[in-house]
């Protein structure tokens, strides 16, 4: 995936609005940028390897702009493979986000008539778009039948040296932004980028494809395959907060770590009415589905495990990108609950356009507005968590996993206990966010994790998915093996792996003495194994120890903070990009 983003204004502002932009879809990839802006003497563009964010381009005045931060897919990270494209004449430039799925078999003819200069599947698109030039038709039609022949899902902004912008999209995502007062035209992969600038935006959908003539400044919007115009749905930008900044601390994690109270109390403002409907279908559904990827992944399994905990609905949790087999058997009488930062994820949206045939419900919990998933969903949720930056998802999943028990506490008819719960929990993070002394302590663990070559972590029941979480930030921040395995599993075959100073970080429920996770402390501790517990209440064995308050039903929200914290400390530790690890991206928009 990639951050696609452009700009039609006025007052030569183009190439900083576009720097800007670029910061701001930053997270979408950091291999390389470029930006292209339109001057009298033609398109010129900067283009380079590296992060936009440790980059000062110094761009001629403009009024149009068009921009690019890239994820390789194909072609290594480098200056040449880095977007815009131009074209052989340089007429026209190409940012693009996707992958061209047939741009192997497209290339072998295209070879033949035309060297290509990069590697990328990108290139493909603007020889395709060449090639239809030549058969003497106005560009808007060049691209849309170049557009036409590409498989996979592809979104593109075309800018053409007589200042007319084109933009398709057919799978990631692509929203336009429009000051009403200045009249500026933004086009980006999410709204986000735009927020302070625009007053409102449309959601472009898959398969439509816009127009802008700079002669006559009209913007046109048609289906892509029949040509029909589409009146243009605009909407009020709609966010909690389009503030991006480290606020004073210095890393977007830390402060988006430090923003998990905040995102409960958001929480803490849904009506008991506002659940009415979907908890409605949850009773009525034969079978419920939790599904998402990465760490929105593990989310959609907590979700599931308190709708099995608390609601006693037989809910099956599935990773997106591995849920293909379920398909048969999804009915209209099932429903499916999809957590997403973004609401963007390739994995997800390709799964629910199959599943949506079968006539399952979707129920979508998303934090960026505008996205297609609400879009698609029958029942719509937003987290209004803020933006969230960093790579490593922190306060989303806090939050994502509090929606999810205070919905099965509302199926449990218990509404107002699980928002008691949630706010004693809310409260207690905070203040265990204050605690200098124990933040100390955390930091001290992650520099004796960093001098190890793998890290493991137990947890059972609440906590199995919250440790599974820790090894996925753990994983990110530190680059190092970590494994996540339930307790009680563990003597089954991963403690052959066990021997001296081996470090295992074991989620412990306050009542452990009944539990079977300290047998498991007991097993691995006598094979030498350096046990750092996270639990409320100290034991002999535990050579190190994270203590945690005690709560009733939400020690798993409390218990991911540790984990998230040492994920942190660790990538400084080891002196990572804490924001952006390495290789990963924050929305995965490709398959
Ligand atoms: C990427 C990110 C994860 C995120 C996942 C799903 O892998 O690195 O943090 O959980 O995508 O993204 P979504 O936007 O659907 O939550």
């Amino acid at each position: 995936m990639c951050g696609i983003f452009a700009y039609i204004g006025k007052n030569n502002r183009a190439g900083d609005i576009a720097f800007n932009g670029l910061r701001r879809l930053e997270y979408r990839g950091y291999d390389s940028w470029g930006i292209a802006v339109l001057t009298k003497k033609g398109l010129v563009i900067k283009k380079k390897r590296g992060k936009i964010s440790e980059a000062a381009p110094v761009l001629p005045a403009s009024n149009t702009s068009v921009a690019h931060t890239r994820w390789a897919t194909h072609g290594k990270v480098s200056d040449k493979n880095a977007h815009p494209l131009f074209s052989s004449q340089k007429d026209f430039c190409l940012v693009h986000n996707g992958i061209v799925e047939n741009f192997a078999e497209l290339k072998k003819n295209l070879v033949k008539t035309y060297k290509f200069s990069t590697q990328t599947d990108t290139e493909v698109i603007v020889k395709l778009i060449e090639e239809e030039q030549k058969k003497k038709q106005p560009s808007s039609e060049a691209i849309r039948k170049a557009f036409i022949k590409l498989q996979g899902r592809n979104t593109i902004i075309v800018l053409c040296n007589n200042g007319d912008l084109f933009a398709v999209r057919n799978g990631s995502p692509l929203v336009i932004g429009f000051n009403l007062k200045t009249k500026e035209l933004f086009f980006s992969s999410d709204a986000l980028s735009f927020a302070q600038l625009a007053t409102q935006m449309h959601v472009v959908r898959n398969g439509q494809m816009a127009s802008y003539f700079q002669q006559s400044g009209t913007l046109e919007f048609y289906d892509l395959v029949t040509k029909a115009k589409i009146p243009l749905a605009w909407e009020k930008m709609d966010f909690v907060s389009a503030e991006v900044s480290h606020q004073g601390f210095g890393h977007y994690m830390i402060k988006e770590i430090n923003e998990s109270p905040w995102v409960i109390r958001q929480l803490l403002k849904t009506k008991r009415s506002d659940f009415y409907k979907l908890t409605r279908q949850i009773r009525l559904a034969k079978n419920v589905y939790t599904i998402g990827a990465g760490t929105a992944g593990v989310a959609a399994a907590q979700i599931g495990f308190y709708l099995r905990k608390y609601a006693h609905r037989n809910t099956i949790s599935l990773v997106a990108a591995d849920a293909d087999e379920y398909l048969p058997l999804m009915t209209k009488r099932d429903l499916v609950i999809c957590p997403s930062q973004s609401g963007e994820t390739a994995d997800l949206l390709e799964f629910l356009e199959k599943a949506k045939k079968t006539g399952i419900k979707i129920v979508s919990l998303v934090n960026m507005p505008g996205s297609t998933l609400t879009r698609i969903s029958n029942f719509r949720f937003m987290n209004q968590a803020g933006p969230e930056i960093a790579v490593m998802s922190t306060k989303v999943f806090t939050s994502q996993i509090a929606w999810g028990y205070l919905l099965a506490k509302t199926v449990q008819k218990q509404f107002f206990q699980g928002k008691k719960n949630l706010r004693k929990t809310a409260d207690l993070l905070e203040k265990m966010l204050q605690d200098k002394r124990w933040l100390r302590k955390i930091k001290r663990i992650a520099d004796l994790l960093s001098l190890k070559k793998s890290i493991f972590l137990l947890g059972k029941s609440e906590n199995l998915q919250i440790v599974k979480e820790g090894m996925i930030k753990m994983i990110e921040g530190s680059y190092i093996h970590a494994q996540a395995i339930p307790a009680g599993d563990l003597k089954h075959y991963a403690i052959t792996l066990m021997e001296k100073n081996t470090p295992v970080v074991c989620v412990i429920p306050a009542n452990y003495l009944q539990s079977d996770v300290l047998n498991s402390v007991n097993e691995i501790k006598t094979r030498g194994a350096l046990v750092i517990a996270i639990t409320p209440v100290k034991h002999e064995a535990f050579d190190e120890y994270i203590k945690l308050p005690v709560v009733e039903e939400t020690t798993a929200i409390l218990n991911v903070l540790p984990l998230q914290l040492l994920a942190y400390y660790l990538a400084l530790s080891l002196g990572h990009n804490v924001d952006k690890p390495r290789n990963i991206a924050k929305s995965v928009t490709v398959k």
